[in-house]
C-alpha cells in the first residue's frame, strides 16, 4: 500500500502533483492509501521515467470542483476516474450512469450549488468602529477559497473580512488573504438596514402562497439563522394559516375601479398581477411588495449570477407618469435603486427642467439585473439581448399592472422593445404615444444615457433640449 497525501486538501495542483507519481508508476487505485496514515509515501515510488499521459480538460474541470467537497473519499474517487481515464477509458466521463461518474457529478453538482448559495446569502455587516464589513457564513463545502475571488468583484471598493469554521478570508480593497477559521461572535450584531430589512420582508409575506418545502430547498434551513429576514419565517409561518382564514372570511367584494383598471392590461381576464392582487387581498402596495420579492428572488438568470443585487421600481402608485429604462448601471446595482448614477443624475436635471418632479413619477426597468463585463476593477456595462429582455418582461408587465400609471414613457431602445414586443427603431418612434399589443399607451424617447455619451457639446446641448422636450410633452399627455 502506498500512502499518498497531497499538499493541500482542495487544491487542484496538490491532488496532482499526488496523483501523477502514481499514475507513471503505474500503481493501482487499490494499491494507494488518501488518508496519509500508511506505510509508503510517493516520495519512495521508484522512478520510471515515463511520463504521465495527458489527462481531458473536462476531467481537470470537474476534478478542481470536486475537490472541494466536504467528502474524504474525493481524493480516491479522482484517482480512480483519472486511473481509468489513462488506461482506455478516455470517454469516461461521457458515460453519465457509471456509478463513479455520477458520485463525482453530484459531488460536483452539490459544490457549485454551495457556491450558488453563499453568493446569494451571504451578508456583510459593518463593523462599529472600523470602515470594515464582517460575515460569517457556514459553507457546506470547502468553497472559500474558490468563492472569494466573486466577492473581490462584487464588492472590490469595499474593506471586508468573510469568517467561516474552516477559514478566513479578507479583502483591504488591493489585497486578498486567507486566515485561520473565524468566530460567528466576531461579526457584529444587527445592525438598523437589516431591522429596516426584516420589516420588509414580513410586510410582504404573502401567507396564501407559503410553501415551505419549497422555501427550504431553495434556502436550506442552515442559512436561515444567518439572514436578518429570514428570521421572521417563523412566527410568519405560524400565523399563516389564521391569516389565510381572515382573508377568506373577508370574502369576495365588488372589482374596484382600481381593479377594472388592471383588466385593461390583461386581456385575457386573469393575469397574474390580478391574481397577486387577490392574494393580497387589494392591498396594492404589498401586491407590488410581493412582486418585489419576487424579483429579488429571481435566480434564474445568469444575470443574476453576477449581479450584487435585483433593481426593483420605486415611486408612488398611480403615477401620472411611469418611466422605464434599460438596466441598473454599476451605482444602482451597489445600492440597490433605479436611476441614483450618472445617468440617473442628468435624468433628475432634465425632469426638473420639465417641470416634474421626480416625487411623482415611478421609475423602474426593464430588466432588473446589471449586465456587466469585469474589466480588472471595472465593471463595464454591457447591453441587454433579446433573451434578457424577454426574462424581465413578465415581470415589467406585472409592475406596471400594479402601479397603474396613466403613461408609461420608454427611456431607449430595450424598454421600447420590452413594452412593445419586439425592436423598433427609438429614431422613428421618439415622441408619439404608441400602443402596446395589449392597448397600453407608450410615450417612447431617448435614454439618458445617450446624452451622456455624445461626444460634442453642441449636440449634447440640442439633444438635451430636445429630450426635455419629448418629456414635457408626455407630461402634457397625462395632466
Ligand atoms: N440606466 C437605466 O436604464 N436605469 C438605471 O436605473 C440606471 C441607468
Amino acid at each position: 500500500m502506498i500512502a499518498a497525501s497531497p499538499a493541500h486538501p482542495t487544491r487542484l495542483d496538490a491532488w496532482r502533483d499526488a496523483a501523477r507519481p502514481l499514475l507513471s508508476a503505474g500503481v493501482p487505485p487499490d494499491a494507494v492509501s488518501w488518508d496519509g496514515s500508511l506505510f509508503a509515501d510517493t516520495d519512495e515510488l521508484p522512478p520510471t521515467g515515463a511520463t504521465p499521459p495527458r489527462v481531458p480538460p473536462d476531467f481537470l474541470e470537474l476534478a478542481e470542483t470536486v475537490l472541494r467537497h466536504r467528502d474524504a473519499e474525493r481524493h480516491d474517487l479522482l484517482y480512480r476516474a483519472l486511473w481509468r481515464i489513462a488506461n482506455g477509458e478516455r470517454e469516461l466521463l461521457e458515460h453519465a450512469t457509471d456509478p463513479l461518474v455520477l458520485r463525482l457529478s453530484l459531488m460536483a453538482k452539490a459544490v457549485r450549488r454551495d457556491a450558488h448559495k453563499m453568493h446569494a446569502f451571504l451578508r456583510f455587516r459593518p463593523h462599529p468602529e472600523e470602515d470594515w464589513h464582517l460575515a460569517w457564513f457556514e459553507p457546506e463545502h470547502r468553497i472559500l477559497e474558490a468563492e472569494a475571488g466573486f466577492f473581490v468583484r462584487r464588492f472590490a471598493g469595499m474593506r471586508w473580512s468573510i469568517l467561516t469554521p474552516d477559514g478566513s478570508a479578507h479583502w483591504d480593497g488591493e489585497t486578498l488573504e486567507f486566515g485561520p477559521p473565524g468566530r460567528r461572535e466576531d461579526v457584529p450584531p444587527e445592525g438598523e438596514g437589516e431591522v429596516l430589512w426584516r420589516a420588509y420582508y414580513g410586510s410582504t409575506f404573502n401567507p396564501a402562497r407559503l410553501k415551505p418545502a419549497a422555501m427550504r430547498a431553495e434556502m436550506p434551513l442552515r442559512y436561515w439563522r444567518n439572514l436578518p429576514e429570514t428570521r421572521e419565517i417563523p412566527r410568519l409561518m405560524e400565523e399563516a394559516p389564521a391569516r389565510v382564514a381572515a382573508m377568506v372570511a373577508r370574502g369576495a367584494s365588488e372589482p374596484s375601479m382600481r381593479r377594472q383598471r388592471l383588466i385593461h392590461w390583461a386581456p385575457s381576464g386573469v393575469s397574474e398581477a390580478m391574481e397577486l392582487f387577490d392574494a393580497a387581498a387589494g392591498d396594492r402596495e404589498a401586491a407590488l411588495a410581493a412582486l418585489k420579492a419576487e424579483v429579488l428572488a429571481d435566480r434564474e438568470t445568469p444575470l443574476a449570477a453576477q449581479a450584487t443585487q435585483a433593481v426593483f421600481g420605486e415611486g408612488p402608485l398611480d403615477p401620472p407618469l411611469l418611466f422605464v429604462g434599460e438596466q441598473p448601471g454599476d451605482e444602482e446595482d451597489l445600492k440597490g435603486r433605479p436611476f441614483v448614477g450618472p445617468a440617473g443624475r442628468l435624468f433628475d436635471g432634465a425632469l426638473e427642467k420639465a417641470g416634474i418632479t421626480r416625487g411623482e413619477c415611478y421609475l423602474t426597468n426593464a430588466v432588473k439585473h446589471f449586465k456587466f463585463n469585469p474589466s480588472g476593477r471595472r465593471r463595464i456595462h454591457q447591453s441587454p439581448d433579446a433573451g434578457d429582455i424577454a426574462h424581465y418582461r413578465p415581470f415589467l408587465r406585472r409592475e406596471i399592472e400594479i402601479v397603474a400609471p396613466r403613461l408609461v414613457v420608454t427611456l431607449g431602445a430595450t424598454a421600447l422593445r420590452a413594452m412593445m414586443g419586439r425592436a423598433i427603431p427609438v429614431t422613428k418612434a421618439r415622441g408619439e404615444i404608441m400602443r402596446t399589443p395589449e392597448g397600453l399607451p407608450v410615450f417612447p424617447t431617448v435614454h439618458p444615457s445617450y446624452l451622456l455619451r455624445l461626444p460634442d457639446p453642441d449636440s449634447r446641448e440640442r439633444e438635451y433640449g430636445r429630450f426635455v422636450e419629448d418629456l414635457k410633452r408626455a407630461h402634457r399627455e397625462v395632466m
